[in-house]
């Protein structure tokens, strides 16, 4: 601070303070909203991945593999409570190195068939590189929760150079996308009793059950046109 330049009123006192957070926050923004910009076009990146192989794949197989495609950017407020959880410091060069689901895309497909021929046909491009693979289709969680989860780093290029940012890819099926959602509301009711929460965590087991052997048998009925075809 300039000594010479001291408020001589309240008014004066008060309008520089004004200006000075005013600058902290802007200094402190400037930042946080390059973070997260560079999560949104890592998001987009991606995305563009996707609707490139479902384009191809049309040509080839006559055939639109993927439904849908929902993305979302980590809420600032989770991406702390998370950073907490995990004991890890909260500043944004610690959290861009260890929490690597900030970015979500998810891609939801008709037929199980067709996730891994979508994720092999992504993680062979070369620049995408693989951190980390779940497969909770061949492995269920516990409660039944199926999906393939893929977490790669994907190239940026912003006005400061290239940077590789981590997005987590979740591969389903409409039928797994649906139950998730179910199970994700289910998680989140809290005035439900213990009792009540066991017998809808049940309930959600067996559907989860049904709708593999949904997928199975779409998937059969599929594979059976797709002979006729040929
Ligand atoms: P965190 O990343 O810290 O959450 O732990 P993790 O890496 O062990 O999680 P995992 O890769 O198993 O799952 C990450 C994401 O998958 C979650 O944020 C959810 O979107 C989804 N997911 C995983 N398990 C379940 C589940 O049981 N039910 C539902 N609805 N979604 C799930
Ligand atoms: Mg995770």
């Amino acid at each position: 601070m300039d000594m010479n330049n001291l408020p001589t009123s309240l008014q004066q006192l008060g309008n520089m303070s004004v200006e000075y957070m005013l600058d902290m926050f802007r200094e402190n923004m400037v930042p946080v909203e390059s973070f997260f910009a560079n999560y949104r076009c890592a998001i987009m990146e991606i995305e563009t991945k996707f609707n490139v192989l479902n384009e191809r794949f049309s040509i080839k197989y006559d055939d639109n593999p993927i439904e849908s495609i929902k993305s979302r950017v980590k809420e600032l407020d989770s991406i702390i409570k998370k950073a907490m959880k995990k004991n890890i410091p909260i500043t944004l060069e610690s959290i861009e190195k260890n929490i690597k689901d900030i970015a979500g895309v998810r891609v939801i497909c008709s037929f199980e068939q067709d996730i891994y021929t979508l994720a092999e046909q992504f993680l062979e491009q070369d620049d995408i590189t693989l951190l980390e693979k779940k497969d909770y289709i061949k492995e269920p969680k516990p409660n039944g929760y199926r999906s393939l989860h893929l977490i790669v780093s994907v190239p940026i290029f912003t006005e400061e150079g290239k940077k590789d940012i981590p997005v987590e890819v979740q591969l389903r099926t409409i039928a797994m996308d649906f139950w998730a959602s179910l199970e994700h509301k289910m998680r989140y009711k809290k005035n439900i009793s213990r009792e009540m929460q066991a017998e809808l965590a049940d309930k959600l087991h067996s559907c989860a059950t049904d709708s593999a052997e949904l997928d199975k048998s779409m998937q059969e009925i599929r594979n059976s046109l797709l002979e006729n075809k040929e």
